[in-house]
């Protein structure tokens, strides 16, 4: 087993718990007998979940209400965790939103706000945790991506790039810690139903995606940290999802960028 046994003075570090799969990826862990640090910006929502998992699980649920996008709060986490003599075995690095648009329609600011949440706060979090779970020989990372990270995406030009970010950094990551007994994984969740699509104004277009091909938080959450458990490098959720992932990968960008330029559902 990859996850390190629940422990009384060890907590799971969840970000976007308040909703959607970090939600989920909380109740995954707390059902497991793991101690929960929750992390967003709505402290009412992580309050919520922490009554949740403590009385259904009997488990140690703490909540930092924090704006991951700004290095100053992500320091000032990092203190309340180790104030509160946490000692972070678990991150989950799930916190992100997106837009879309073109480009050069987009708000620039927000773009930017983006690019500060889904990767500048992956790598500050994994660099404060991960020397620190190596020192103790344990500990396990699971960094959220997308399977919009195996490809450019017109119309979601910022976000796909944070993404497949994610999905590099987080695979060399893994090879950087082997050996030192952290084990990180990558969970590539597709179409999920939750409030990404209403937080980046593109519920329209998720509303049309065809049932199929929308997943609950729940299934894709359970699919991530099994992952997580088994010790898995990436794993992209559901079946669908990863055979359009390995087209994303393989597909020359000659024919794959104006294919989606022109049926993307995005305008
Ligand atoms: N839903 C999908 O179809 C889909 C597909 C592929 C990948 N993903 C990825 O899955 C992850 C989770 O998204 P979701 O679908 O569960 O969406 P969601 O329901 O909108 O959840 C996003 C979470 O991130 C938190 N968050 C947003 N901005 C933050 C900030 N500045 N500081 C701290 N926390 C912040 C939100 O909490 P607060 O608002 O309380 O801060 C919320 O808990 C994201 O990384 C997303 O990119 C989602």
């Amino acid at each position: 087993m990859a996850l390190p046994p629940p422990d009384r003075s060890s907590t799971c570090l969840v970000t976007g718990a308040s909703s959607g799969i970090g939600t989920d990826i909380a109740r995954e862990l707390a059902g497991r007998g793991h101690g929960v640090t929750l992390v967003a910006r709505r402290e009412d929502k992580l309050r919520e979940v922490a009554e949740e998992l403590t009385s259904r699980h009997g488990i140690r649920a703490e909540t930092v209400a924090c704006d991951l996008g700004e290095a100053a709060e992500r320091e000032r986490l990092v203190k309340e965790v180790e104030d509160r003599g946490l000692t972070v075995d678990v991150l989950v690095n799930n916190a992100g939103f997106g837009t879309g648009g073109r480009f050069q329609r987009l708000d620039l600011d927000r773009e930017l706000q983006l690019v500060r949440l889904n990767v500048e706060a992956v790598v500050h979090l994994c660099g404060i945790y991960a020397p620190q779970m190596g020192g103790q020989g344990r500990g396990a990372i699971l960094n959220v991506a997308s399977t919009v990270a195996f490809q450019p995406l017109p119309r979601q030009a910022t976000y796909s790039a944070s993404k497949a970010f994610v999905l590099t950094f987080t695979q060399a990551l893994r090879e950087d810690l082997h050996g030192s007994g952290v084990t990180v994984t990558t969970l590539c969740p597709g179409l999920t139903q939750t409030e990404f699509f209403e937080v980046g104004g593109m519920s329209d277009e998720a509303g049309n995606a065809p049932d199929f091909l929308l997943m609950t938080p729940a299934e894709c959450a359970a699919i991530g940290v099994r992952a997580l458990e088994k010790g898995r490098r990436t794993v992209v959720a559901g079946s669908f999802n990863a055979a359009g992932a390995i087209g994303g990968r393989l597909m020359p960008r000659s024919i794959l960028l104006p294919l989606l330029r022109r049926t993307y559902p995005i305008k």
